[in-house]
């Protein structure tokens, strides 16, 4: 035992003095730690997951990842884990617990390369077919589980699930409010009618918060199904072998078919470009001018090059899920989310310039494009 903590030590200097969370671990999993390592996100991005390595009984290895987030999210990372694992593939939950204030949830490790890494990888390249039956084979696994459960919800039971909360406390909550009114620039856009390309958008988008606020306020019954909430391609694994297993389920629940597409659909196409990659969105577009009026934002952008992979894939998703997408009782519609996705996920008072310019082009049109032919997106430009 001795042997094994000074290796332990050597290695991994920062949990040195084994902090409480570790003992807790051990204790739990009745196994002995050998070696813990920072995980990091998709891009480099640092991550609060942990890999824990340990020695079990039998002498042989084990590997976990331990997370750390508010003991609100872990409770629902826990519940959704539950629910979710009749229904998708995904990594298993052992324990939460709490220590010194924190909240801790240890789950299997799943090896594998993240799909975000993969796509990122095969968008450089020209054979993406491989890459486009991995994301046919996601969306069968997916919808696989709205084929198990089918279910109506009044509005009023919808507002209160977890899965509401990704987008709901956002729109009525802090972000809202950080973002767009008490933010540096988008407070002086957010009344301006935009005009891009000569094409005059009719609502401003203060008029499509309050629109989407309104429809929050109706009440009335939709359908729903068993989805991940979440499942972008940063919140899933590819084996070796190409097996998918699905991880990060705070949002998993029964929510509309609409609100479970929304967040890959986004993330997966835009999302990525906004937020890690602008020079390849600046590759994509470019500013030809930029108008402020009092009342008018006038904007000129050009398309250089169409988005090639990344539409691809998108496409396949609205594919596989068509015929969960045709209800039309749902309460938001795929563009109000898509909308929020884009409005209220990063701070878009932290963009570039450039990026604030071309984001606020996009947020008139995921408001008014056809959702269910993506690459009508280029009529705008
Ligand atoms: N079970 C797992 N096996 C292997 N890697 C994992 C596992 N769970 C998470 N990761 C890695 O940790 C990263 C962050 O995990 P995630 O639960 O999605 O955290 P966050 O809530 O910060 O998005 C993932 O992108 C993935 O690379
Ligand atoms: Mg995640």
């Amino acid at each position: 035992m001795k042997n094994v903590r000074a290796v332990q030590n050597v290695l991994f200097e920062k949990y040195r003095n084994f902090p409480p969370f570790l003992t807790i671990v051990e204790k739990k999993l009745g196994e002995t730690i050998v070696s813990v390592e920072d995980l990091f996100k998709f891009y480099g991005i640092k991550s609060n997951n942990i890999i824990i390595t340990t020695i079990d009984k039998k002498r042989s290895l084990k590997r976990y990842v331990l997370k750390r987030s508010s003991a609100e999210n872990i409770v629902n990372e826990f519940r959704g884990t539950e629910l979710i694992s009749k229904y998708l593939p995904v990594a298993k939950v052992l324990f939460t617990f709490k220590v010194s204030g924190e909240s801790w949830l240890l789950r299997d490790y799943i090896s594998g390369v993240s799909m975000a890494d993969i796509t990122n990888y095969f968008e450089q390249l020209k054979k993406i077919q491989q890459l486009l039956e991995l994301e046919r084979e996601k969306e069968r696994i997916i919808v696989n589980g709205y084929i198990k459960l089918e279910n109506k919800i009044n509005s009023k039971d919808y507002l209160v699930l977890p899965t509401n909360k990704l987008f709901h406390q956002r729109l009525l909550g802090e972000r809202y409010r950080d973002f767009f009114i008490d933010g540096e620039f988008m407070s002086l856009y957010i009344n301006k009618r935009v005009v891009l390309n000569g094409r005059k958008f009719p609502l401003t988008l203060a008029e499509i918060f309050q629109n989407l606020k309104e429809k929050y306020s109706q009440t009335r019954e939709m359908a729903v199904f068993p989805g991940h909430g979440d499942g972008h391609h940063g919140n899933m694994l590819v084996s070796n072998e190409g097996k998918i297993t699905f991880f990060d389920n705070e949002y998993s629940c029964i929510m509309p078919s609409y609100m479970d597409l929304s967040k890959p659909y986004y993330n997966d196409l835009l999302g990525m470009l906004f937020y890690y990659f602008h020079d390849r969105l600046l590759d994509y577009f470019s500013i030809k001018s930029y108008d402020e009026g009092k009342t008018t934002l006038n904007l000129k952008i050009k398309l250089n090059k169409k988005i090639g992979t990344r539409m691809e894939i998108t496409k396949i998703k609205l594919q596989e899920r068509r015929n969960f997408l045709k209800d039309s009782q749902n309460y938001l519609k795929l563009n109000d989310y898509l909308f929020m996705c884009h409005t209220l996920n990063k701070n878009p008072n932290l963009f570039p310039k450039k990026i604030l310019v071309i984001f606020l082009a996009f947020s008139e049109i995921l408001n008014e494009f056809d959702s269910f032919n993506p690459e009508s997106i280029y009529s705008y430009f």
